[in-house]
């Protein structure tokens, strides 16, 4: 009996430390998104607040964007491209990563 306690304790405490990873990693990308990336690329990833069509960003959501790679999506981030500019110091590649994570997850465009 006591050692059935014992073993049941650390498992709950594992399951209550593990459980919110997934929507920490989800509302940690949506707060990087709302700070830097809103201004051009609006809240819903369209583009279509007045500086993202001052500066031609693209849909995110759109087939055009989704049908590039993980790796090609975070290289824009990384990097910049045009008039998008480069995030590599400022947004960590972990963070990139969950950032490409959370542009494939935007709502569909009505
Ligand atoms: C100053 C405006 C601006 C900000 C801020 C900005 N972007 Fe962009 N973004 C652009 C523009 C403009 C493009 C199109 C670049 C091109 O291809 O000429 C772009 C392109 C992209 C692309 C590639 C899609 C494509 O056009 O093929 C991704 C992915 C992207 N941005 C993600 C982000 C993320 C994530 C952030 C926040 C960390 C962010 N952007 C912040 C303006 C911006």
């Amino acid at each position: 009996m006591r050692v059935r306690i014992l073993l049941l304790i650390p498992a709950s405490i594992l399951t209550g430390l593990l459980l919110p990873i997934p929507t920490q990693a989800q509302s940690d990308a949506a707060k990087i998104f709302k700070t830097n990336c809103v201004l051009c690329h609006s809240a819903d990833g369209s583009g279509d607040s007045p500086t993202g069509k001052a500066m031609h960003a693209k849909d995110l959501r759109s087939d055009e964007v989704q049908k590039q790679s993980d790796a090609a999506l975070g290289e824009v981030i990384t990097k910049g491209r045009g008039k998008m500019p480069a995030f590599g110091a400022k947004i960590k590649p972990d963070d990139v990563t969950k950032l490409v994570a959370y542009i494939r997850g935007l709502p569909p465009k009505k």
